[in-house]
């Protein structure tokens, strides 16, 4: 059970914080010349210094303490037992058994289910093998030189992104490409420069309903069946589906279907076949080493003392901030080309499971819940959005990630890139008064005293970018389970999508729209009479 906004843990920290919150970092740095070592972290080649923060030693305990009194541990242990903890769908939430390296079960409802996961790996092993050795001759007799993945939410974000930060590690003679949006123009553009004969599209789709998903199969389908014929839809599409009979019906032979299972969210998938575009974009053994760093930091949030759990303090601060000191939103700066759609990621796996106002119980929140996650790679973000992260109104806690060595030793730029890594962190910490005359002044002070937490690591390879995401998706997970709220439905997209299928058919037909709101009725007309052409 969650604690309450009453309960004597949530007292004592918000009395805490009438004390602490006035305080500057610049001070507490001062006062304590250990304080780096103090507040930070290491998990094998991974440090989380989350030194620049709002906080003193007393401040984490009493993080620890409101962790305790929502049980944060005892709810670790029923994710990891595979108990149905999704409890609005009555599903468990275990996708730490998709990276379960450990020789150990895992089971849902009592069943072992490590011989059907080891088993999906194997076969998408065979896959990707078949695929990057040019052993799968598409309907012509050509060997397949371009990979499609549909699909949309954790069915694309995720092997994106994974796919995109694994730049330096891809096959060579494979192009994987992603299309997710419904807008024509994604899989057109897509489609531009690929052969039917050497294309093969992946859909992926836990329901095999996703609207955009679907109208992309279906189009993908009927470019590939134009160009070959229908009888080449086999050879030129797999499908990872937890609905076998949808794949089989829209053309998937058997043996390309992969399975998914109900006991994982689409946020948390890309450990399993719905990763498969990135087995055959880095190779299965890559992709296994991502789950080799994703287990280990499964292990550690498992075995680490709350004080010392990297989640676990991600998660707590994030509380802080957001419950404490209203922060509203919180930004994700990776300082990595490579790592530039892990923003995008992290929205889905922050906002799409905590982005809720009741609890568990179907009960209001008693707190504020999910911040607006945000960001975008350094640099470029401070030339973007810094200005208000630094001189802005509003608190927003900043992530700043970054490794010590480049996959793309350019003279000089990582040192510049880094430079800049450990500048703004510090800049946002300590702020700097104003050197000039009085009537610039105001606008040139920075206060400073913004919070930020840093990791650094020694390389992105998979292992360590399988440590980085696990980390946060238990960050996640902590944080929902203070709050009381079941990180792992999504019931808050149901109505758009059910409108979307109403309105689809009043812009067809040739008639006005009416019967919606007068904006949407409106809105549909007006785009009625300029699709109808200039008057
Ligand atoms: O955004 C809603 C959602 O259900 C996500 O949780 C999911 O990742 C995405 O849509 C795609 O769902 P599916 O894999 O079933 O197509």
């Amino acid at each position: 059970m969650a604690s309450s906004n009453s309960s004597p843990a949530w007292k004592a920290l918000q009395a805490h914080h009438s004390r602490v919150a006035p305080a500057h970092m610049r001070t507490l740095f001062e006062e304590d010349p250990e304080r780096f070592s103090r507040f930070s972290l290491k998990h094998g080649d991974l440090l989380l210094d989350y030194s620049k923060n709002r906080v003193t030693a007393e401040t984490m305990s009493l993080l620890a303490d409101l962790a305790r009194a929502a049980d944060v541990e005892g709810w670790r242990r029923r994710m990891f037992a595979g108990e149905r903890i999704n409890t609005s769908e009555d599903r468990a939430a275990l996708h730490v058994a998709l990276r379960n390296r450990s020789g150990r079960p895992m089971a849902v409802d009592g069943a072992d289910v490590m011989p059907a996961v080891e088993a999906v790996l194997s076969r998408m092993r065979a896959f990707a093998d078949e695929l990057g050795g040019g052993a799968w001759k598409g309907a012509t007799g050509t060997p397949i030189t371009d990979v499609v993945n549909i699909g949309i939410g954790g069915s694309h974000l995720g092997p994106a992104m994974v796919v995109e930060a694994l730049t330096p590690y891809r096959k060579p003679g494979l192009g994987v490409h992603f299309v997710s949006n419904v807008d024509g123009t994604h899989m057109v553009e897509t489609l531009k420069g690929l052969e039917a004969a050497t294309t093969l599209f992946i859909v992926v789709s836990k329901t095999f309903t996703t609207v955009e998903t679907v109208a992309n199969a279906k189009t993908a389908r009927a470019w590939l069946a134009g160009a070959l014929g229908e009888a080449a839809v086999g050879r030129h599409f797999a499908a990872v589906t937890a609905e076998a009979g949808a794949a089989a019906a829209f053309g998937v032979e058997a043996e390309h279907v992969f399975e998914l299972w109900d006991w994982v969210g689409g946020r948390t998938s890309l450990w399993s076949a719905a990763g498969l575009s990135i087995a055959v974009a880095v190779g299965m053994d890559r992709f296994e080493e991502l789950l080799d760093g994703a287990h280990a930091m499964d292990e550690h949030f498992l075995s680490a003392p709350l004080e010392a759990n990297m989640p676990v303090v991600l998660a707590l601060l994030g509380v802080w901030y957001i419950d404490f000191f209203g922060a509203g939103c919180h930004a994700v700066v990776p300082y990595d080309q490579y790592l530039r759609r892990l923003p995008a990621h992290l929205q889905q796996l922050d906002m799409e499971s905590n982005g809720k106002s009741v609890t568990r119980d179907g009960a209001p929140a008693a707190r504020a819940t999910a911040p607006v996650v945000f960001g975008a790679p350094g640099t470029d973000g401070q030339h973007a959005f810094f200005q208000l992260l630094h001189q802005g109104t509003r608190l927003i806690p900043a992530d700043f990630i970054a490794a010590a060595e480049t996959h793309n030793p350019v003279d000089g730029h990582h040192a510049l890139l880094l430079a800049n890594f450990f500048a703004q962190s510090a800049a946002l910490m300590t702020g700097g008064s104003a050197m000039e005359a009085a009537p610039l002044a105001p606008h040139k002070a920075l206060a400073g005293n913004r919070p930020s937490n840093s990791i650094l690591v020694r390389r992105f390879d998979a292992r360590t970018l399988g440590m980085l995401i696990a980390l946060y998706e238990h960050k996640v997970f902590v944080q929902g389970v203070i709050w009381g709220i079941n990180s792992f439905d999504q019931w808050g997209v149901e109505l758009g999508k059910e409108l979307a299928g109403t309105i689809l058919p009043a812009i067809e037909d040739a008639q006005p729209a009416r019967g919606h709101d007068s904006s949407t009725d409106g809105l549909i007309n007006h785009f009625k009479a300029l699709r109808a052409g200039p008057p």
